[in-house]
């Protein structure tokens, strides 16, 4: 084929592994020369010529961008979550959007184990402890914190990434609560977790962890009075997007005890301000959404991402599509 007619795609962040290289190889590619956020005036810019895009999650596709993209026909995005796109506005346009759940699965699974083992058992005051040279004399009640083994977590929202939370719960002997909008038996029966309602899990729990993508529904479903339902010794992790959890309210939460700690890979803001009130609390852990953040896992993330944008433009269906009504309405 000519240079020429090949499809024009746009990159907004250079991505690990093949990818750049799988999309030359069915178009004309330009992506962003630098290592950080592309401008949004610099994107709608170049988006606007542009036939696919290839994306991050830092990148805000809305509705007036798509406007100004009249020839775009497939959005990836290099992440499972996809709550930075106008999803209804892309699938009105008929326009599918690509991304990348299961080969991360496990890798944000293991990041939000770690938050939580981190958070109840005071990893952060203990690591603090030792570059302050406050590390004094053992102690038998020094920094006790609560247990993880045989204690009873409620994860909220049982997709992928919390049954692989459910499946390491197991091996720690724990009870396993789940709510998620529809009950499902199948995964029940499996991993052998029980379904409550969000306000029944926040009570009963002795952890939670929120795994839930952010939508109209799950924004702030973490509020003050979900808050006041939990265990004073409780652990919160938020694995999943940080409008999921209303931060003031956590921030009063932890302050005056009404949890006991918080384990956060994602906040609200993001990132968020060092002098925060939420970072300076001794029983918050919170690390800069790194979920997903392993060198194959990246990789892999990269090049599926590529995979669903080759297929767009090769007019076949995305393998890993989050609009997937796409396809029935047509365009
Ligand atoms: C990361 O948060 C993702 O959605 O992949
Ligand atoms: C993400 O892949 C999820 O379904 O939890």
């Amino acid at each position: 084929m000519e240079k020429s007619a090949l499809p024009q795609v746009v990159v907004t962040r250079r991505p690990p592994g093949k990818a750049v290289e799988m999309l030359g190889e069915v178009a004309s590619v330009w992506a962003f020369p630098k290592n950080r956020v592309i401008s949004s005036s610099e994107l709608a810019d170049r988006a606007r010529r542009a036939d696919g895009l290839y994306c991050m999650l830092t990148d805000r596709i809305d509705r007036r961008f798509l406007e100004n993209a009249p020839r775009l026909r497939a959005i990836s995005q290099m992440a499972v979550g996809v709550d930075n796109i106008d999803l209804a506005a892309a699938t009105a346009r008929g326009i599918p959007v690509g991304n990348t759940p299961d080969v991360l699965t496990e890798t944000t699974a293991d990041t939000a184990f770690g938050l939580l083992i981190a958070a109840a058992r005071r990893f952060r005051e203990g690591y603090e402890e030792v570059v302050d040279g406050s590390w004094g004399e053992w102690d038998p009640m020094g920094l006790v914190g609560q247990d993880i083994s045989g204690t009873t977590l409620g994860i909220v929202g049982l997709g992928r990434i919390g049954q692989a939370i459910a499946r390491r719960a197991v091996g720690f002997g724990m009870r396993i609560l789940y709510t998620k909008r529809s009950r499902d038996h199948q995964v029940e029966k499996e991993l052998g977790v029980e379904y409550r309602t969000l306000s029944e899990l926040l009570g009963e729990a002795d952890h939670v962890v929120v795994v839930t993508s952010l939508h109209a529904g799950t924004h702030h479903l973490i509020d003050r009075e979900a808050l006041a339902m939990m265990k004073p010794t409780a652990t919160l992790v938020n694995a999943a997007r940080g409008p999921v959890v209303d931060t003031e309210a956590l921030v009063e939460a932890l302050t005056d005890r009404t949890i006991g700690a918080a384990g956060l890979d994602v906040t609200d803001p993001e990132p968020i301000p060092a002098d925060h009130p939420l970072v300076a609390l001794p029983n918050c852990f919170i690390v800069p959404h790194i979920g997903s953040a392993s060198v194959r896992t990246r990789i892999r993330m990269a090049e599926r991402a590529a995979q669903n944008l080759v297929a767009a433009l090769e007019n076949r269906k995305m393998p890993y599509c989050a609009n997937p009504e796409v396809y029935d309405i047509g365009p």
